[in-house]
């Protein structure tokens, strides 16, 4: 199975996602380890109990290069071929990044390209947007920019805040995440779920075993 570290900095829902999926037999993918920057992050906890690795180092007092210097190190350490960021709120360095080109993937709570970056939710509410969503995308270092791995559209209701609406992106989010990455790590490129791009890429990678 491919082995994968997934980086959060919060509730950790997505990553809870993740991790039950991979349960499932027939995963392609394994959880190998949780680690955030956040060391009272709640999906820490999920995931110890769930008895996967966990690793914590607080970005604070830490330049970004450096912090994200440790948290390559452990990444590799676990073994993890792919990376899968799930609500890590932190801008990576450009080194990061390219370290893990072609094989780290973000979860967005828009359907990108709009509303790249925070409050998606509210923006989207503000346009009047009847169609909210969310996206799978490879970390380029371009932020919320990579190429696009799938989408999940969501409708937004009459009545819907930022808070009622992101809780509804998220039930579709544990939907997407789990099967974009099972996807991407088995290389089942059909030719409409992924640009050529992103295919040239997905194959250069060497495969999940
Ligand atoms: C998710 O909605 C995710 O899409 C978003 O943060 C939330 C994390 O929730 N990510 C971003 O906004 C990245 N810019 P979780 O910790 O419960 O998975």
């Amino acid at each position: 199975k491919a082995r994968v570290a997934v980086l959060i900095s919060g509730g950790g829902t997505n990553m809870a996602a993740l991790l039950y999926a991979a349960k499932r037999p027939d995963s392609p993918y394994e959880v190998v380890l949780v680690a955030s920057n956040n060391p009272d992050a709640e999906g820490l906890k999920l995931a110890q109990a769930e008895g996967v690795a966990t690793f914590a180092q607080s970005h604070v007092g830490l330049k970004r290069a450096d912090h994200d210097d440790i948290m390559h190190n452990h990444i590799t350490k676990a073994g993890a071929a792919y990376v899968a960021l799930a609500g890590y709120m932190r801008i990576l360095s450009g080194n990061f990044v390219e370290k893990w080109d072609g094989r780290m993937l973000n979860i967005h709570p828009s359907l990108l390209p709009k509303y790249t970056g925070l409050h998606t939710h509210q923006r989207a509410i503000d346009a009047g947007d009847s169609i909210a969503g969310c996206s799978v995308h490879l970390v380029t270092a371009d932020l919320d920019e990579g190429p696009l791995l799938g989408q999940m559209e969501v409708a937004v209701l009459p009545n819907d805040t930022a808070d009622s609406l992101a809780e509804r992106v998220k039930i579709a989010e544990h939907q997407l995440y789990p099967r974009t990455l099972a996807d991407y790590v088995s290389r089942a490129t059909s030719p409409d779920y992924l640009t050529s791009k992103v295919r040239e890429i997905a194959l250069a990678q060497p495969e999940a075993d």
